[in-house]
């Protein structure tokens, strides 16, 4: 496999980072998850802006443009032969001293892998998921936005922990008010007859690029799709409920706490949404030919 990294396509063998990189150091980096779908990347342009806002967020220069960028992701696919995969983009703070000071890390480390997609077992997309709530909130906006996809996912991890320790695959998080925000690596959505509703990023969720194309599709599909605060409440009492991400892109939850959600099933509007996304997907993106 060739890695991307410090401006050139080297060997896996070879693509090393320093102890003193801040990113290994103290997750001081921002990072992005993308695919590629039948020979084109998904949502190249969307996934390049969150990492340069999520960059900017925390003061961290990339050090080449958003332009070079995505050059640079398609050009790590072609290498790879990559027609179906997962890209991971990672930006580091770069190599520095022991101490905290992020400016004194010289230069931010760019890493481009283009990789075979590891695909969630299809009995759980026929089945759906469990959820429970994990006693871990989401972070505090003020202390580390949530909108940040910075390379620190310990609230994450410590969520997902819980989830696999009572014998389930995912959470829901809440936020410090107990508003639910998103599952650990996933955004959700609420079905209640012909509405479909997400939590505002503001309520702790990052703004995910699939959750964005699933309102849009939903809209033009003529669901009535908004952004409201949801509760434990909300979630129980659902017809329907479904995440959404880049690796598992629709997936029911059909059970959360041990409440069947409607009927215990995955409904028919995340049946049909999942058939549109997937649609919409191998379809639409920057070819890498
Ligand atoms: C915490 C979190 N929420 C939501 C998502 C879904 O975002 P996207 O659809 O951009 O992959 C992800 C995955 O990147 C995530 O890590």
């Amino acid at each position: 496999m060739k890695i991307y990294m410090s401006g050139k396509l080297v060997n896996e063998k070879d693509a090393k980072v320093s102890v003193f990189d801040h990113g290994l150091l103290y997750g001081d980096g921002v990072f992005e998850g993308i695919r590629a779908y039948n020979g084109r990347v998904f949502m190249l342009d969307e996934h390049i802006k969150r990492l340069y806002d999520s960059a900017k967020a925390i003061a961290l220069d990339i050090p080449m443009t958003p332009e070079s960028m995505a050059k640079a992701v398609v050009k790590t696919c072609r290498a790879n032969d990559i027609r179906d995969g997962y890209i991971r983009l990672v930006v580091t703070r770069g190599v520095g001293t022991l101490g905290l000071n992020p400016y004194l890390c010289k230069k931010a480390e760019v890493i481009i892998i283009a990789a075979a997609i590891q695909l969630y077992p299809k009995k759980l997309y026929d089945d759906g998921l469990a959820v429970i709530t994990a006693g871990t909130t989401r972070n505090l906006q003020e202390a580390l936005n949530p909108r940040i996809k910075s390379l620190n996912y310990l609230n994450n991890i410590m969520a997902k922990i819980e989830a696999i320790n009572s014998g389930v695959m995912e959470c829901l998080m809440l936020n410090p008010q107990g508003y639910v925000a998103e599952a650990s690596g996933d955004n959700i959505f609420v079905v209640r007859g012909n509405d479909l509703i997400t939590p505002p990023s503001w309520c702790g969720a990052l703004e995910g690029v699939t959750r964005n194309v699933v309102m849009s599709i939903a809209r033009d599909a003529g669901i009535n799709v908004r952004e409201s605060v949801l509760g434990r409440y909300d979630i129980y009492t659902a017809d329907e409920v479904f995440l959404t991400g880049t690796a598992a892109e629709v997936i029911a939850v059909v059970n959360a706490d041990r409440r069947k959600i409607g009927n215990g099933k995955p409904g028919p509007v995340t049946r049909r949404l999942t058939r549109l996304f997937h649609e919409f997907a191998r379809a639409n993106g920057t070819e890498i030919k």
